[in-house]
């Protein structure tokens, strides 16, 4: 689909008032975006698991308002107003504006909430920005008069490609359990403008996958996204690394498909560590991970040598740590961490989640 097609030209309906609920997950990139052209055009494709646990739940409050020439919302996270999330939300909202020819004609009450903690070092952007989309898709659609030009596949591909001019990755966390964002010559249906399902077939060993979580530094990101995609553009080994990206989404088809968990660590671990390698190669260059975020690390390394485990380890701007693992590895993971990692996270927090379905209308 072309970005023309997602300008929704009139609205045959008038609606006064309403409310819509969506919640929305959180995901995890196995290869990384990072990098990016204009209008939020992904410099390489990327792909992420959808989680299940890490989510946003947004209200959207919409009434008709008199004066239709400028945005008018007000925005509220655990039923706090918070006007600092204002400017985010204005720019997004003009970004979309083209594409959701109502959005000046309402006054909106955003009520959001997070469940996971917030400033816990957790990007709630791609939660908070895909929950935002559906909701402002949902209006969308009630307001065109046959719902079939807004089907189900168009609906999810109109709520990617906005929530994608809200945060990139957010465009991953409409659907589960796998999303791929980014034009890649092995899968026909992949877009810059909107994540799409994962279309292969995916071995049994990935199913229910786990993440856990562990909270290394909750503190505001040293580096905000946009600076850290900034960095990309002159970067010397830029070219390169989008190559690499678009190898490594090449081969984790195989490695769906056999099931392979070995060669899944490999790609994985080997994203993560390049996307720092970035920042660490950077002008301005940063290390975003801790001393604990290598501590953890090492005795992942250290407990797979010792217990042939398929654990291993993402990250992803900041210094956090995924532990991604099989369901099957659950108890003995489970252990681990509160035998051995707790004392690296920050008061002693980390938060279980696994592979999940996608957003849903409340
Ligand atoms: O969606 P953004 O602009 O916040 O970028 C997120 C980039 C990473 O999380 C580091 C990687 C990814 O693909 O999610």
């Amino acid at each position: 689909m072309i970005v023309e097609e997602f300008i929704t030209k009139s609205y045959p309906k008038t609606i006064e008032e309403g409310v819509v609920t969506w919640e929305s997950p959180s995901n995890i990139a196995l290869v990384k975006y990072w990098g990016k052209k204009e209008h939020q055009i992904p410099a390489n494709p990327s792909i992420s698991f959808t989680l299940s646990h890490c989510k946003t739940i947004t209200t959207l409050e919409f009434s008709e308002k008199e004066n239709k020439i400028d945005f008018s919302f007000d925005v509220f996270l655990n039923d706090e107003q918070k006007d600092d999330f204002k400017p985010k939300i204005e720019t997004f909202f003009k970004r979309i504006e083209a594409y959701l020819p109502f959005l000046k004609h309402y006054h909106f009450v955003i009520k959001t909430k997070n469940t996971f903690p917030h400033s816990s070092g957790i990007a709630s952007s791609a939660s908070g920005m895909s929950a935002l989309a559906l909701c402002l898709t949902s209006i969308d659609r009630m307001l065109s008069k046959n719902h079939e030009n807004l089907n189900k596949s168009f609906f999810n591909k109109k709520a990617s490609f906005l929530a994608r001019l809200g945060s990139g990755s957010a465009c991953r966390s409409i659907e589960g359990s796998l999303v791929a964002w980014g034009k890649h010559e092995a899968f026909t249906e992949s877009s810059d403008l909107y994540g799409v399902k994962y279309p292969f077939e995916v071995h049994e060993n990935f199913k229910n996958y786990r993440d856990t979580i562990l909270l290394v530094d909750k503190g505001e990101k040293q580096v905000s996204s946009t600076v850290g995609h900034g960095l990309m553009h002159n970067h010397p080994f830029a070219d390169e690394r989008f190559k690499q990206a678009h190898k490594n989404l090449n081969d984790l088809i195989a490695v769906f498909k056999s099931g392979d968990l070995d060669a899944f660590i490999k790609i994985v671990e080997s994203e993560a560590l390049t996307l720092h390698a970035m920042m660490m190669t950077s002008m301005p260059y940063f290390i975003l991970m801790k001393p604990n975020t290598l501590q953890i690390i090492n005795k992942i390394w250290a407990y797979r040598e010792k217990t042939n485990s398929k654990v291993c380890f993402t990250l992803d701007a900041g210094a956090n740590v995924h532990m991604l693992y099989p369901e099957s590895e659950a108890e003995n993971i489970n252990q681990f961490i509160n035998n051995e990692l707790v004392e690296h996270c920050q008061n002693g927090q980390y938060i279980n989640d696994k592979i999940g379905l996608g957003a849903k209308l409340l």
